[in-house]
């Protein structure tokens, strides 16, 4: 409703609100309109009040609170997740803090697993102990570890079902199940594995959480993250965090949305391509340890096919027998692939975390997080796998 008022005599007054919230528009768009807002203006007072006193769900009033943008992408990642409802987050990590504020209080326990994105272990080391919450880390690979770490107090179980960087599996049925029977929130990161591939609560997680700057937006060019699960969950979460204020911006919502549409597509041909590019690491002879849920010879290769037959995702890792030297030289020598630290996007990615992303780490340190001196970890784009092959191929050459 555009109430109507006198027309202002002032330049600047009129370059303000010469717009007035139209023209109206009948037709649906074919892309999602970007609300660029922080405030939403109210001609009627008493809606403003009501909407004010709901803070969520009665209207927009505030985009910290709710944005239209935003929330289209969190209905299209709970269609997509087969959740109840969803809620957008600034980046991966603040969608792993609400998810887990939400669910614990001081004096709570938590299991996680060993095999977690290094950023996700930070969180868990330096930010949770300070809020009275203890948290133990474990095998996630190894289940009766897992029971034996519960304690009474134990309100949440959180792992990666492809585990970053180890690309460990996690038996997500058998965990979730675990979780239940001792009373706590099975919380599941599965930024690894875009719904395209699984659907974490199908297999009993409570919780599903993405850095959705790797696949989901898949561009290389957001920063966002979502978490999908049950509407009362995720209100408690969303209502969290208001008042914390990791939320989403309505332009990485946007592009968050856009990259979606193709999601299937891009992951579709990544996991074609690393399994094609494992193979034919393995077969070089110039890398060890090539690991890739998909080749027979990951250790939990079986599980794979059970939880992924759509296909296991665009990481391979790998190691170099010339230890920290190769892994820096193999990022000076590539053309095709980028030296970045990031993943899931359309350009292919190489990092050597000895050289760049944990290089503050001791060797010791690095060992006991499965990072040996000449790991390698490659995101595959979606290029095509013969200059991707043959990109690797010069670079390991000796
Ligand atoms: C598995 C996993 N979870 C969470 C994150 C954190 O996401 P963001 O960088 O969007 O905060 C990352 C980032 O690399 C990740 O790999």
């Amino acid at each position: 409703v555009v109430t109507e008022r006198p027309e202002p005599r002032g330049f600047t007054t009129r370059a303000v609100h010469a717009w007035r919230g139209g023209p109206p528009v009948e037709e649906e768009p074919a892309s999602v309109p970007i609300y660029q807002t922080a405030p939403f203006i109210f001609h009627d007072v008493d809606r403003f009040a009501a909407v004010g006193r709901e803070r969520i769900g009665a209207g927009y009033l505030y985009s910290r609170w709710g944005n239209p943008t935003v929330d289209a992408l969190a209905r299209t990642v709970a269609a997509l997740e087969g959740a109840e409802a969803a809620a957008c987050f600034a980046s991966g990590m603040a969608a792993i803090h609400g998810a887990l504020a939400a669910v614990l209080a001081a004096g709570d326990h938590l299991v996680a697993a060993r095999q977690l994105y290094g950023g996700t272990r930070g969180l868990l080391q330096e930010v949770l102990p300070r809020t009275g919450v203890a948290v133990d880390v474990v095998d996630i690979t190894d289940l009766e570890a897992v029971a034996r770490a519960f304690r009474p107090e134990t309100r949440a179980l959180l792992f990666e079902v492809v585990g970053n960087p180890t690309l460990d599996v996690a038996d997500l049925d058998a965990l979730a199940r675990l979780a239940h029977e001792r009373g706590a929130v099975c919380v599941v990161d599965a930024t690894f594995t875009p719904p395209c591939l699984l659907r974490p609560l199908e297999h009993g997680a409570d919780l599903v959480v993405h850095s959705a700057t790797k696949y989901l937006a898949g561009h290389s060019d957001a920063t966002a993250g979502v978490v999908a699960g049950p509407g009362d969950r995720v209100r408690r979460i969303r209502a969290f965090a208001i008042d914390y204020g990791a939320v989403l911006a309505p332009f990485e919502g946007w592009l968050t949305l856009r990259g979606i549409q193709t999601l299937a597509l891009r992951v579709e041909r990544t996991s074609a391509s690393a399994l094609a590019i494992a193979r034919f690491l393995e077969g070089s002879g110039r890398a060890e340890r090539v690991r890739y849920p998909g080749l027979p010879s990951h250790p939990q290769h079986g599980l794979a096919r059970r939880l992924l037959p759509r296909g296991a995702g665009g990481i391979v890792t790998f190691e170099l027998p010339g230890g920290a030297a190769a892994g820096r030289r193999l990022m000076e020598r590539v053309r095709v692939f980028s030296p970045a630290a990031s993943l899931g996007g359309t350009k292919s990615l190489v990092v050597h975390p000895a050289s760049v992303t944990h290089s503050q780490l001791e060797p010791r340190e690095r060992a006991e997080a499965g990072i040996g001196d000449g790991l390698v970890r490659l995101s595959i784009g979606i290029e095509d796998v013969e200059d991707l092959i043959d990109d690797l191929d010069r670079a390991l050459a000796p």
